[in-house]
């Protein structure tokens, strides 16, 4: 089968902008925004937009409901619950053989809680914390698609992502839910600068709702994502993300705009680590 990719950026362009072992957290403000379907799509454009050497993994870590293997018709060997039993002796080879191939993406690699859902019972998200390094360390960026219970476990998690996408929809719950991460988020004192507001789901009637949520958090870059169903539903069915199956369409366009976004604010959070590093070191040589 062919699979095209979207039209995209020279490879040494996007690979300038790359952060090593980065980790970039997608949240869906309310349940089914559509979190999962982003992160497999961004994902995907990561994957296209960075050479082969800066690997980007997915990892799904909703132990509930793993949906991203569906969604990339990827069968596992192994599941996140491999590394979980190992969490303190990881060797590289068990992290690598967690690490599933995915054939529509050729730079993707999937890490995903088990699929029949055993994990749920067995494990909690606290302990993805003692993993994490050893999943991160292994690739240019990791995609983190998040669990949604605000708890001590989450918030570390959050902590250690250099970006959240928070996902929001024209709806009246999903806009007041958005309010309430921003909140927890500035509680957190997270920069803005850590946060993209991904607007999924637009282009419907609900007009006055797609103007309020534009309206209502102008502090945070949004990104616009289309509502799109039907080619959505037949990538799914097919198990390739949209990005790959339709390359030129509204979808795949917004989604290349989220994953530039992406890739600029890794960049600008790089260059401020590497300053405050620097700064840390020369003040501790001139004392
Ligand atoms: N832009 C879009 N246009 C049309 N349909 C979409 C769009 N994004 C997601 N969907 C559809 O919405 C449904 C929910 O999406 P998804 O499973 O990604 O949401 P989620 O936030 O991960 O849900 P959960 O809370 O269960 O984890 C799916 O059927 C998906 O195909
Ligand atoms: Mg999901």
């Amino acid at each position: 089968m062919k699979v095209l990719m979207p039209l995209s950026p020279p490879k040494e362009t996007a690979a300038r902008a790359v952060m090593h072992n980065a980790l970039v957290g997608i949240l869906g403000s309310k349940g089914g925004a559509g979190a999962t379907t982003l992160a497999v799509n961004l994902s995907a454009t990561l994957a296209r937009l960075l050479p082969d050497e800066n690997p980007v993994s997915l990892l799904d870590a909703n132990f509930q409901q793993p949906d991203a293997a569906l969604q990339l018709d990827c069968r596992p060997e192994h599941s996140l619950t491999e590394l979980l039993i190992r969490a303190h002796t990881l060797e590289p080879q068990i992290v690598d053989a967690c690490k599933n191939v995915v054939d529509s993406c050729q730079n993707l690699r999937l890490i995903t809680a088990a699929l029949d859902g055993s994990a749920a019972t067995r494990h909690d998200k606290g302990e993805l914390l003692t993993c994490l390094p050893a999943i991160t360390s292994s690739s240019s960026v990791t995609v983190l698609d998040l669990p949604r219970t605000l708890d001590k476990s989450l918030v570390m998690l959050l902590d250690l992502c250099q970006v959240i996408v928070l996902v929001v929809e024209p709806n009246i719950s999903s806009i007041a839910a958005t309010r309430r991460w921003l909140e927890a988020f500035n509680d957190l004192e997270y920069p803005a600068g850590k946060i993209i507001l991904a607007a999924n789901r637009l282009g419907s009637k609900a007009r006055l709702l797609e103007t309020q949520l534009s309206s209502s958090f102008s502090l945070y870059p949004v990104v616009r994502i289309p509502n799109a169903f039907k080619s959505i539903e037949a990538s799914q069915i097919e198990g390739i993300p949209s990005v790959c199956r339709n390359p030129r369409d509204p979808y795949a366009k917004s989604v290349l705009a989220l994953s530039q976004e992406t890739l600029l604010r890794l960049k600008v959070e790089a260059a401020e680590a590497g300053y405050q590093s620097h700064t840390a070191r020369t003040t501790g040589e001139a004392r």
